[in-house]
């Protein structure tokens, strides 16, 4: 494919116009894998914004509702007419149709799921079989696309071609070239339709002129260049939890100002075997980031006594965090700037009443207001696999960058029950056996989270000759895309073998281990 010099910088967006999709953030993460940058934009978008923002082409998403139905999301008529490229998928698509003079109808039949389409060439989209030929990527005329929808596009708009059809869709695809103006009723983002992403990348290199510009290096050096501009000669402060997003944000942060960025990690003793000395190895030795680490277990330990009752547990430990690390960062003379790693599926979801509810439950508190400090979030506009390439690029040791998510109360919602030193302790280690077994079978970047539970109740066993009556330690391993649903990991049983039985020789205090199978729902993924 040959690829016209044509940058798509943050200056030249890509604008994923939402119509109520659930694919949006789909589409603009895969603009992304083309190289391009794209951001999520509400179809209440002006014309006037939309040529403001210089984009460099648009695309709008697919929609649960209907294009006749009475309010029904549409987009300003006029942008039609800026010039400006665009690609309409599914809703999106039949939208073009209907504004511009097509027909959608309801036929009565809808399609979903895989579909055959019957692919009639040549069309800019799915490219022209001399040129397939040449480049030695000739796709069949039929092909297998993932279609969801009701409604169909049964004639074009005048002077579109048709380009694809189904049995039930006449009009599976739509072109018209010289306006730069396409459509398709499938949805090539999805893995499911296979080439989807050549599709698109026809769409954003020859459709739309676009060249792919937007890589981690050109990333970084634009962030590098706002983060000084925004902090000047003054001076940060960030807190590490141990987690990806917050090691790539101080360490981006720490690229573009050195050392007017003070990182402050708190140890609550609550995290997984050796984790805030890999930390500390991390950031003070091998980034040379000015780093606070506070050990502050015994304070949790002395508030958590006594308590069994995991959203107590929750509270406790996330107003005690927030209190430590407000004293240690006002011991940093004249900090102004919080660092924080908040990611772009963080501000696109900050406008919906469920998302805000799930973050007021994972964010373990906020920072207090009272600190008045200004915020620096230079990942907001990426997502977490971006993150990722980032904190490589940036030196990072992998087992940060790969790091699986951890909840912020850390083991302390993983011991069921009161949480003591102890029984940290124990869990830590059945724990570090479960991660060690799952990277040695080449599982840990399958898998989303695996890690130990400590149940709140005995068993019954015999090793040698004795009877023991020990603690029950639960595996639990998940697949997942998001967190929002898993699957419990069908982990091989020789893998399952092998953690069962080196828990319980090597965890003196456990006698037995179960293996959780419960998706979520009906489940949670902690326990807690
Ligand atoms: P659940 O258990 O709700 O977990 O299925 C979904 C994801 O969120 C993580 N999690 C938390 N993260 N503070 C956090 O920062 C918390 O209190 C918390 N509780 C759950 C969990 O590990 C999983 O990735």
């Amino acid at each position: 494919m040959t690829i016209p010099a044509h940058g798509a910088g943050r200056d030249r967006p890509v604008l994923v116009v939402d119509f109520g999709a659930q694919y949006a953030q789909l589409i603009a993460r895969r603009v992304r894998e083309a190289r391009i940058y794209s951001e999520i934009v509400p179809h209440s978008i002006s014309a006037e914004e939309i040529a403001e923002r210089s984009a460099g082409a648009v695309i709008f998403s697919g929609g649960p509702k209907s294009v006749h139905v009475e309010g029904s999301p549409r987009i300003d008529p006029r942008v039609y007419g800026l010039g400006i490229p665009i690609l309409g998928i599914c809703y999106g698509a039949q939208l073009i149709a209907a504004e511009l003079g097509g027909e959608v109808s309801r036929t009565g039949v809808g399609e979903y799921g895989r579909t055959v389409m019957n692919v009639r060439r040549p069309s800019l989209l799915f490219g022209s079989d001399e040129g397939d030929k040449a480049a030695g990527t000739s796709e069949p005329a039929e092909r297998p696309v993932w279609m969801s929808h009701f409604d169909s596009i049964c004639s074009v708009p005048e002077g579109f071609a048709a380009t694809a059809s189904t049995a039930q869709a006449p009009v599976a695809a739509l072109e018209h070239p010289e306006r730069r103006i396409f459509g398709v009723q499938f949805h090539p983002e999805v893995a499911h339709t296979p080439g989807g992403q050549a599709v698109l990348e026809r769409f954003l290199y020859h459709g739309a002129g676009l060249a792919p510009s937007w890589t981690t290096e050109s990333f970084i050096d634009e962030a590098t260049a706002t983060v000084c501009a925004q902090i000047g000669d003054g001076r940060a402060v960030c807190g590490l939890s141990g987690g990806v997003d917050s090691a790539v944000a101080a360490a981006l942060v720490h690229r573009a100002v050195g050392h007017q960025l003070t990182c402050v990690f708190v140890d609550t003793g609550l995290m997984r075997q050796d984790e805030g000395q890999q930390v500390i190895d991390a950031f003070r030795r091998s980034q040379g980031i000015e780093l606070i680490a506070v050990d502050a277990a015994d304070r949790f330990f002395d508030a958590l006594v006594g308590v069994t009752d995991p959203e107590e547990k929750r509270k406790i430990i996330g107003e005690l965090f927030i209190r430590i690390f407000e004293e240690t960062a006002n011991r940093v003379d004249g900090a102004a700037y919080l660092v924080q790693g908040t990611l772009y599926p963080d501000v696109i979801e900050s406008g919906s009443d469920s998302a805000a509810k799930i973050k007021s439950h994972h964010n373990v508190g906020g920072i207090p207001e009272h600190m008045d400090l200004e915020l620096v979030e230079p990942l907001r506009n990426l997502f977490k696999d971006e993150v990722r390439s980032v904190g490589c690029e940036l030196g990072l040791p992998d087992e940060i960058v790969w790091r699986q998510p951890f909840p912020g109360p850390g083991l302390g919602v993983r011991v069921i029950g009161e949480v003591t030193p102890d029984k940290v302790a124990l869990l830590a280690q059945a724990d570090a056996i479960v991660r060690a077994e799952i990277a040695a079978a080449g599982l840990d970047r399958e898998v989303w989270q695996a890690f130990a539970v400590l149940a709140d109740i005995r068993t019954v066993g015999v090793m040698g000759d004795e009877r023991t009556y020990g603690q029950l330690a639960v595996i639990r391993a998940v697949t997942s895309e998001d967190a929002m649903t898993a699957d419990w990991a069908r982990l091989p049983d020789q893998l399952l073998e092998k953690m069962s039985s080196r828990i319980i020789n090597e965890v003196a205090g456990i006698n037995r281990v179960a293996y959780d199978i419960t998706s979520k729902p009906p489940g949670t993924i902690e326990w807690e």
